[in-house]
């Protein structure tokens, strides 16, 4: 029986964060062994805020080496640069022309980046669900692992596809978000309200996967807690819950095995052990990564953008063709 296709994409914008790793590149990793696999760096989506252009392309190959050190295999998947691959661009206008205002204004993540003058924002950050929902129906995308916060785009994407298959003809593959439970999302470490941003204004909001041992060390330190001394997983300490389900997932613990070992000792011996749970991933991680050099990297970049352009040339002709597009 052929693989189910999951494609999932990654903004090299702002400082990766281990939200990031535990709620989408970890996934990946396990999920490329199952399924035919396609990772994209989106760079048209960092351009929706401005860039600088140098950050840009080093922040494109560091997401590259990011996903590659943490185990993305480019002989199992395809991994490459959105802008490598035109079609993107161009099912994006097509798919322009049957969203709605009304539905791209109903985007959270749009209200939360443009905020409440949104009329003087770019016209791109507007649109990022359409190139969002470009990207994926480009492949025949079976499968879309994500953190919580993509959904809605998903959402969006499986109505675009349903209202171009009815005006035009079967096309598109209508996606499924996956979501897994645990990391789905991690939650600022100074602001357990909200999810662990790249753009947070605080570095203490966040661990970035380049930051050492000292680094996670203070920001673990000053992670906020809740009342009482106890180390239980509980709705009522959202703060706690936050950092145990990190130390979980990246102890390969579960959630009963930490409130066990921790009986009767308290915050200071745990986020000193959580501390070290989190450097022992990053140590080795960082390592691999620095092994790797760009030039390596921007060829596997590459190769993965030759192996997928046929599908997408293809999916876009077709797409023309319903359409009544001159071929
Ligand atoms: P981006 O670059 O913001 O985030 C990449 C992935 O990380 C997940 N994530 C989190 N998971 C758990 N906790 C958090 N605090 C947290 N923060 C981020 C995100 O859910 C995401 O899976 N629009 C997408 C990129 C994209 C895409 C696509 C994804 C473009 N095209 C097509 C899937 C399919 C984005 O900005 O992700």
């Amino acid at each position: 029986m052929a693989k189910k296709r999951i494609f999932s994409g990654i903004q090299p914008s702002g400082n990766l964060h281990i939200g990031n790793y535990l709620g989408a590149i970890k996934n990946w990793v396990t999920l490329q062994d199952e399924y035919e696999s396609i990772f994209c760096v989106v760079d048209l989506h960092a351009i929706t805020v401005p860039q600088n252009p140098e950050e840009l392309s080093r922040k494109t190959i560091e997401i590259a080496k990011i996903c590659l050190a943490a185990g993305i295999d480019p002989e199992k998947s395809a991994i490459f640069i959105q802008s490598h691959v035109p079609e993107h661009a161009e099912l994006t206008w097509i798919l322009n022309t049957i969203a709605k205002i009304s539905e791209l204004e109903r985007m959270t993540q749009f209200k939360d980046k443009a905020g409440k003058n949104w009329e003087g924002v770019g016209v791109g950050l507007f649109d990022y669900p359409a190139l969002m929902a470009a990207d994926i129906l480009l492949y025949d995308t079976q499968v879309v692992p994500v953190g919580e916060d993509q959904v809605q785009h998903i959402e969006l994407t499986r109505t675009l596809a349903k209202r171009f298959n009815s005006k035009f003809g079967e096309t598109f593959v209508i996606p499924e978000p996956y979501v897994r439970k645990e990391g789905m999302r991690i939650m600022g470490l100074d602001d357990p309200g909200k999810k662990m941003s790249k753009s947070a204004s605080s570095e203490y909001n966040y661990i970035s996967l380049t930051d050492d041992e000292n680094a996670v060390n203070r920001k673990i330190k000053k992670a906020v807690t809740d009342s009482g001394s106890e180390i239980i997983y509980s709705d009522s300490k959202p703060a706690l819950k936050n950092l145990i389900n990190i130390y979980s997932l990246f102890a390969n613990k579960s959630v009963k095995e930490i409130e066990k070992i921790y009986v009767n000792k308290g915050y200071a011996k745990f986020k000193n052990d959580l501390a070290k749970v989190i450097t022992g991933f990053l140590v080795p991680f960082q390592r691999k990564m620095a092994d790797l050099s760009d030039k390596v990297v921007l060829g596997i970049l590459k190769k993965g953008a030759e192996k997928v352009r046929p599908l997408a040339q293809k999916k876009l002709q077709e797409v023309k063709k319903k359409m009544g597009f001159v071929l």
